[in-house]
């Protein structure tokens, strides 16, 4: 994929933000500082388009990248930051809900979990929620840079058996430091998009 413009294009918390132009979209789901940010740079060789924070709950409105003219990347607000009141966890959940449930544009849903760790109750939740309405989801184990080689196939099938993934699932490890995932992800990223 040759990024010729990648632009963020629009902010949103409301349906009615949403762009219009109907190219198909990729969202990035993930608990609050799993690398959804990072992982958009990477893709699109930017170091800073999307915002990074060592700080949780960086991305807190729905971010649509327009990739080429052809293809929205979907940042979306982290889940599962508990430093945050109840009152905003809900007003996040509604965003994130709303936008997965309703988009139309919507091609595929990229999942990243921690590879350090095992999926957390909310990982495992999105998984069960978004397979369950059909959609396209793809899991990216982030910060794989962060385990020796051994311990990352050892995580893994960890990760499979803990977020109930069939065979055909498909988990990529990946890691924006070494690009590790990137050249797959694309490749689904076209698949499915068709681009
Ligand atoms: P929210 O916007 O809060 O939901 O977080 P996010 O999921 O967008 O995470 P973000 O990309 O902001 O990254 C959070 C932190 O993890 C930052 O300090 C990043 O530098 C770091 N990070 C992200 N991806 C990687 C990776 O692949 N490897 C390493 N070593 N660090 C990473
Ligand atoms: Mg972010």
């Amino acid at each position: 994929m040759i990024i010729r413009k990648a632009e963020l294009e629009k902010v949103a918390v409301d349906p009615s933000q949403y762009p219009l132009a109907g190219y198909p979209e990729v969202a990035f789901a993930g608990r609050s500082n799993v690398g959804k940010s990072s992982l958009i740079n990477s893709l699109v060789n930017r170091k800073s388009l999307a915002r990074i924070s060592s700080t949780p709950g960086k991305t807190r409105t729905i971010n649509f990248y327009n990739i080429n003219d052809a293809l929205y990347l979907v940042d979306l607000p982290g889940y599962g930051y508990a430093k945050v009141s109840m009152e905003e966890k809900k007003k996040w959940g509604k965003i994130i809900e709303e936008y997965l449930n309703k988009r139309q544009e919507l091609k595929l849903v990229i999942l990243l979990v921690d590879i350090r760790h095992e999926p957390t109750g909310d990982d495992k939740l999105m998984f069960e929620w978004m397979k369950a309405t059909g959609s396209k989801m793809v899991v990216a184990a982030t910060k794989s840079d962060k385990l020796s080689k051994n311990q990352i196939n050892k995580n893994l099938p960890l990760i499979r058996k803990s977020l109930n993934m069939a065979l055909d699932d498909i988990l990529i490890p990946f890691s924006s430091e070494t690009k590790q995932g990137r050249e797959e992800l694309w490749n689904i990223i076209e698949k499915y998009c068709l681009i």
